[in-house]
Formats: C-alpha cells, structure tokens, sequence
C-alpha cells in the first residue's frame, strides 16, 4: 500500500539513524528541526517505491546491501538547490575588473587555457554566469580559452544543468545584452523557457562529485574555484578540511570564491583576503 498520508512520521531513532548517515555522506547537518523538512520531501519516494510507511523507507534503505542507487534518490531529496544567474554579482564585479586581468596577465586564457570550476553548482546557473563572462572578457583577446567544470552531488540538478533549460524569469538577472547572445527562447513561447545557447553549452562540462570525498578525482592548478552557499550545511570542522582540499587543486595566484553567509576565520588555508568572500591561493 502506497503511503500519501502526511501525518506518516519517522520515528525518532530512524530520524537519527538516517541523519547520522546523511552528515557522514555528504556532510549536511541534519538537526531535529530539518525532520519535517526530510519527510516531506522523503513522501515521494514512499510512493513511488511503493512502500507504506517512511519507516518502511528507512529500514529499506538501510536493508540493502549495496545503498547505492536509493542514495542518490536520498541526497536528491534533502539536498537545497537554490541557484541564480549572476547570483552575489560583486564576484562577478570582481573578475572582470581585476581577478580576469591579472589572471590573463600572468597568461590565464592566452598562453595558456584558463581552468574554472563551480564546486556546488546546483542547476547550472553558476558555471553559466561564469561561462558568459568568460566569453565575454576574452573577446578582447586573440585566441582567449578556458574551459569549466560544474560538479554537484545531487544528478536530478546535474541532468537539468547539462540541459540548461531555464523558466524565462530566471534570466531576468542577467543583463540585456547577455541575455540576447547567450539564450534562445523556446519555439512554443507558451513554454516560458529559455535555453543556453550551444556554443556556451559546449564551454562548461558536468559531473557528479561530492565534496566530502578524500579525493576529488579533478585536475589541479585550476584558476578560479566557486564553492558558494554549500559550505553553511557542513559543520566548522568539515568546512575546513573540504576548503583545504579545494586549496589542493587552487593554482598559486588563482581565486576562490565563497557564499556571503560563508566565512574561512580561524581556518589553516594557504589563502589571502582579496575582496569579502574572495581569496587567492598563496
Ligand atoms: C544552495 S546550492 C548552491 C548552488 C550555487 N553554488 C549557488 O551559490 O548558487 C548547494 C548545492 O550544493 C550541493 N551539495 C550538497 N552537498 C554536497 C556535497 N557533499 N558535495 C557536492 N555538492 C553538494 C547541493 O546538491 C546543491 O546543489
């Protein structure tokens, strides 16, 4: 029997047992007051799995041998995905009127390929605002190239991102002449979608990584790294030891960017303070 019921409730110890294992998963706190939050968005895999209770949810999960496919459903469920085009636009300030010339000055995106990577970037607003940037500030330059990564542990966002399909009003911050050159408007304008165009597609590749793995498996000496509004779900210690990780792959000169709400205070990093939530690699 299929369970619709909202006041189905997950007992305290399969609450715990479950929050226990998404912080050591992927990092996320999950104090008591996310347990509405998590059943919630847990109901729909109650039904569509056919089972009768979140309990029920909870001891198949943990009743398999191998966790693997049903985790990707669990981390698809508590994970938070807000995102937006030219989201925190001060970083973006930043790049183009100092981090980007002083990058290319040191033969970032001439000499050589300039390497950018958005380390949580949910749907793909994020590699996006950077590709369009990219793009833009190198058309000053012969032959300027760089090339971006967009990693997420959620695959529900990384399969919209690889599509790069977005609701019309999502674009509404980004600026008018941008808008023009880096989206088409569906066919069927009842659709209200637009979607990036392909060259810009092409500039920015995705996959699954999640961040509290010991080792990224990603290239090193990257030029600017993105990990904005993630770091406020893990605890101090975790913070830490992911932003120290990052450092590994951070090119001496090279940028990393944080969320507002983010802060590295007290932290042992190679970094130093450029601008608020802005930092280069020593
Ligand atoms: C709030 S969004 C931020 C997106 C984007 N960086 C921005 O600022 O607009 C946080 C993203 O982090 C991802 N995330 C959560 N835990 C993660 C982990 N352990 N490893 C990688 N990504 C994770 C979530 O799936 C989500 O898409």
């Amino acid at each position: 029997m299929a369970s619709s019921a909202t006041q189905d409730r997950l007992s305290p110890q399969q609450f715990r047992r479950l929050a226990s294992f998404i912080e050591t998963y992927c990092g996320i706190k999950m104090p008591p007051v996310k347990k509405v939050m998590v059943e919630g968005r847990l109901r729909r895999r109650v039904n569509i799995l056919g089972l009768s209770s979140l309990n029920a949810y909870c001891d198949h999960f943990f009743e398999q041998n191998d966790v693997g496919d049903e985790i990707i459903h669990l981390i698809d469920a508590v994970t938070t995905n807000k995102t937006e085009f030219f989201r925190e636009p001060q970083h973006f300030q930043f790049l183009i009127t100092q981090g980007l010339p002083a990058l290319a000055e040191a033969g970032a995106g001439c000499n050589r390929t300039l390497k950018a990577w958005s380390a949580a970037c949910s749907t793909g607003a994020e590699p996006y605002t950077l590709a369009m940037v990219l793009h833009d500030f190198g058309a000053a330059y012969r032959g300027y190239r760089y090339s971006i990564l967009g990693t997420d542990i959620c695959t529900e966002v990384l399969d919209k991102a690889l599509l790069g399909i977005y609701p019309e009003e999502m674009i509404s911050p980004v600026p008018e002449p941008f808008r023009k050159r880096y989206f088409l408007r569906a066919r069927d304008r009842t659709k209200r979608t637009v979607r990036v165009m392909p060259d810009l597609r092409a500039s920015v590749r995705f996959g699954r990584l999640n961040l509290m793995d010991e080792q990224y498996g990603v290239e090193d000496m990257i030029d600017i790294i993105f990990c904005r509004n993630i770091l406020i779900y893990f605890d101090k210690a975790t913070q830490e030891r992911v932003l120290q990780r990052l450092c590994h792959h951070l090119r001496p000169g090279g940028y990393l960017l944080i969320g507002h709400s983010e802060a590295t205070a007290g932290f042992s990093l190679p970094l130093r303070s450029v601008a608020p939530t802005i930092f280069m690699r020593e």
